[in-house]
């Protein structure tokens, strides 16, 4: 009995954090690149223990030219740049923009969140 009020008790509060707070500004470049992308890339351009390849010096590097880490055979062989268009290509659907690559990522971002975030990205070293 007291358990399940307990439960109870606790699913208020999970409920209660999960209500949305009223943001007055949109999110930044960084915070978008922070909630999406920095669980499996680091910037500069050292390969670490992340899943995927870091990502700084992007503008104008081409896909897959990080030594020392492992690319698929798709990213390889794309002969990409990136710049703003391929890599807002690149992000809305990773599969259709190079299928067979090995980046396991559905877009959850607006149109206008991945633009923030990948002009943001485009400047980091
Ligand atoms: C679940 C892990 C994961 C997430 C989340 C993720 N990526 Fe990736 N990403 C990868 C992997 C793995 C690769 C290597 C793909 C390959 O070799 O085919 C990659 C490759 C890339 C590349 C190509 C880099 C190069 O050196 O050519 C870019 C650009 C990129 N990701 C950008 C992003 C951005 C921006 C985000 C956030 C919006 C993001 N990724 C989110 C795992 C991820």
């Amino acid at each position: 009995m007291t358990r399940s009020i307990h439960h109870i008790a606790l699913m208020l509060s999970v409920a209660c954090l999960a209500i949305p707070t009223v943001k007055s500004e949109p999110l930044s470049g960084k915070q978008l690149y922070d909630i999406a992308c920095e669980a499996c890339h680091s910037l500069g351009s050292a390969p670490d223990h992340r899943v995927g390849p870091p990502l700084g010096n992007l503008l104008g590097r081409k896909a897959a030219a990080i030594e020392g880490y492992r690319y698929s055979e798709a990213l390889r062989a794309s002969e990409w740049v990136w710049t703003l268009p391929t890599l807002l290509a690149w992000l809305s659907d990773p599969d259709t923009a190079i299928p067979d690559n090995a980046m396991n990522y559905v877009n959850a971002l607006t149109a206008e969140e991945s633009q923030r975030l990948a002009e943001w990205l485009l400047q980091q070293p």
